[in-house]
């Protein structure tokens, strides 16, 4: 039986899943492992199930063991592993992509109602009771005739144009690449970022962090944007530069943030939290039943794809 360690609890019948497969090493207080201590419970394993709270930088993986041969990131994302490192080492990284694409997609289109519907300060208003309706209370932006700047158009980002075009927003994306009409759905490609924000009445950040897109919404590039523009974010902090954004929204350039992802999580910068247009989650993207029990399934499989073929569709690296 392979031996495997799971950094963080999953759901009950996953860690059942697990066991069945392998022998697992659950983390059974689900505490944050330090890397050190990361490091020494790799021992004697022939892969890790990691989450996207564990920072495997470089020096992590470099002294992982060398019988660890497969790392199987619990996320879509991976820009917590170093695949430079990894590839190094010889150890391959995969992910659980597909399974997590509505869930994600939903919290996508609560940030954009949430931000520009003003939903942080109509929840605080009615729970302090005391408020007023009156013609002019808490006037937000329509989403109806918007236009939809969507920021990475993969699978996440096409999910949300399709939910967002229902709505009756026009959707204009940014990608690599433009995509085939079928994907595109009716979507105006940009082949630069300045041209997507320049008409991103709101924008809807779904790309993965990489080193490409590591502040990618800056001081520089938020003056693309009309004046007003609502930003959300649902893929990854790092893509955001917060002293920019936070200057952005004091200035009133920008007019609402949805954030459910932010760097150096979970501790975001405070200078959100002075705003009450900040529409503000905890990283809630795929947290549903259906999903997280998908994702940590889907783990477990690549893992046991891995060991037993020495290949993995979800492999990334
Ligand atoms: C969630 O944030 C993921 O990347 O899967």
């Amino acid at each position: 039986m392979k031996k495997i360690l799971i950094t963080r609890r999953l759901l009950r019948a996953c860690e059942d899943k697990a066991e069945g497969i392998f022998e697992a090493n659950l983390n059974l207080n689900d505490e944050l492992y330090s890397q050190q201590k990361l490091v020494e419970l790799s021992e004697g394993c022939d892969g890790i199930l990691s989450s996207l709270t564990d920072k495997l930088d470089s020096e992590t993986i470099n002294k992982l063991p060398d019988s660890i041969k497969i790392i199987s990131n619990f996320a879509v994302g991976f820009g917590n592993i170093d695949l430079d490192a990894a590839n190094n080492r010889g150890i391959a990284v995969t992910n659980t992509p597909d399974v997590l694409t509505d869930a994600t997609a939903e919290i996508g289109i609560l940030l954009i109602l949430g931000a520009c519907r003003r939903a942080s300060e109509g929840i605080e208003s009615a729970r302090q009771g005391g408020w007023k309706w009156s013609a002019d209370y808490l006037i937000g932006k329509q989403l109806t005739g918007s236009r939809l700047g969507i920021l990475g158009m993969g699978r996440i980002g096409q999910k949300i144009a399709k939910i967002a075009k229902s709505l009756g927003m026009i959707i204009h994306y940014h990608n690599r690449s433009k995509l085939s009409e079928d994907k595109e759905q009716g979507a105006t490609y940009h082949d630069n970022l300045k041209s997507l924000l320049s008409v991103s009445d709101v924008l809807s950040v779904c790309c993965p962090a990489s080193k490409e897109t590591v502040d990618m919404i800056n001081k520089e590039t938020l003056e693309y944007l009309p004046k007003g523009a609502v930003v959300t974010n649902v893929a990854r902090g790092d893509i955001i530069e917060d002293e920019a954004m936070i200057d952005a929204l004091d200035r009133r350039k920008v007019y609402a943030v949805g954030l459910d992802v932010y760097k150096n999580e979970p501790n975001l910068n405070p200078g959100y939290l002075k705003h009450k247009s900040a529409f503000i989650l905890p990283h809630l993207g795929s947290a549903t039943k259906d999903t997280r029990t998908a994702m940590a399934n889907l783990a477990i499989d690549n893992l046991d794809e891995y060991f037993k073929t020495g290949n993995c569709k979800n492999k990334v690296n």
